[in-house]
């Protein structure tokens, strides 16, 4: 199957960063756009320079660092704001704008107290003045996700016509499900004029937990960017996670009509330096870079991988960067994991004896303890050979 593009949208240190507690210094915001780089991220979503000065250096500072992505500030629909961004980018190889405004009824009536005509006039202004400045230009319709359907129509056909290149739904607070979410976009790409001229685009939170399955459900219905940030990072439950997004749409390459051009082999090492950097840890049962994602420890499990990896394992650590997998040693292990282990600490048993009396007190000792590490088998090991029975 010929594949299309799917973009990878990054916006870790944007959307990421907005996490409580999650803020980063200039220098940890180059960096870490530095691994996306060579993650072959499409677009690194650098900050929100109207935010702060700090946040003006920063994306600034990003921009001067990254040759290889497109950098990306956010801005309000607001001519102030937009001009503080297009300073902010200017020094990138390739830039983009990305200005929003809310659209739902209650963000309309509730936070901006505008009128959707005032919201609609506010986003075709936007998008012109963006356009005078730069020709990569993003416009999301914040809260979508909670908007009607037939004012979405009339504001992105009328952003559209100003130049807008992307259109983003994000579904701003998690509130929707994949069947509807995917039905969304489906029928917005239907209804809009000119809706094959742009590029459709999701972001999607995680409040309910359904942020990569709602991004997924999107691309199914047509959406060719994702926005999401390393490790799921981002307001309140977060954002789609990236490392999720991706290896879904990897490891599923018989489903999915697109596929992304990150160099997966590279996850870990991003998940590990926002981990550092945020002082967020990632719990061990994280899809994709989780401590435990490539880590057997039932019996029947480890005798299976040993035999064929893939009886238990979709994917390949590697692949995204671990060493290897894990077989973890503890009471649910079998003697298969146990000799493998053995012989791969050079200590093979060649007597059935030996080996059965080591595997019972192997299980004893799994019995009292979480996990068995190397050392524990070395002592056990030399208990055997010099204890007499
Ligand atoms: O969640 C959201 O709606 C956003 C927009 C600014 C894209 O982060
Ligand atoms: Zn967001």
């Amino acid at each position: 199957m010929a594949q299309e593009h799917l973009i990878v949208f990054d916006t870790t240190l944007r959307d990421g960063e907005q996490s409580p507690g999650a803020s980063m210094t200039r220098e940890e915001k180059v960096r870490i756009a530095r691994q996306l780089e060579k993650m072959r991220v499409d677009v690194i979503e650098a900050g929100f320079p109207a935010a702060s000065n700090g946040d003006f250096e920063a994306v600034r500072a990003v921009a001067e660092a990254i040759r290889e992505s497109t950098v990306a500030g956010l801005c309000r629909a607001s001519e102030k704001d937009i001009a503080r961004a297009l300073e902010a980018i200017k020094p990138a190889q390739s830039g983009r704008i990305h200005t929003f405004i809310a659209t739902s009824p209650i963000h309309m009536e509730k936070k901006l107290r505008m009128t959707p005509d005032e919201v609609i006039a506010a986003a075709r202004n936007a998008v012109r003045f963006a356009r005078n400045g730069i020709d990569n230009v993003e416009f999301s319709c914040e809260d979508a996700g909670r908007s009607e359907l037939d004012f979405l129509c009339r504001i992105i056909e009328a952003v559209i016509k100003e130049g807008a290149g992307t259109i983003n739904i994000p579904d701003t607070v998690g509130y929707n499900v994949p069947e509807q979410f995917a039905e969304r976009i489906r029928l917005l790409r239907e209804r809009i004029p000119n809706a094959d001229k742009v590029v459709w685009s999701v972001h999607c939170h995680n409040d309910l937990g359904l942020a990569v399955a709602n991004s997924l459900a999107a691309v199914m219905a047509g959406a060719r960017q994702v926005e999401c940030t390393i490790n799921g990072l981002g307001e309140r439950a977060g954002n789609a996670a990236l490392e999720e997004v991706v290896m879904a749409v990897r490891t599923r390459q018989d489903i999915f009509p697109c596929d992304t051009r990150i160099d997966t082999t590279q996850i870990v090492a991003a998940s590990k330096m926002v981990s550092g950097i945020t002082g967020f840890p990632v719990q061990p049962n994280k899809a994709i870079v989780g401590a435990n994602a490539f880590a057997h420890e039932s019996g029947i499990h480890q005798d299976g991988v040993l035999k064929h990896r893939e009886t238990y394992e979709i994917m390949r650590a590697e692949d995204v960067g671990w060493n290897a997998n894990k077989l973890v040693l503890g009471k649910h292990s079998g003697r298969t994991a146990f000799k493998a282990r053995l012989k791969e600490l050079g200590m093979e048993v060649d007597s059935e004896q030996v080996l059965n009396a080591a595997f019972a007190r192997f299980k004893e000792l799994a019995d009292k303890k979480h996990e068995i590490f190397d050392e524990d088998i070395h002592a056990l090991m030399s208990e055997d050979v010099t204890t007499p029975e």
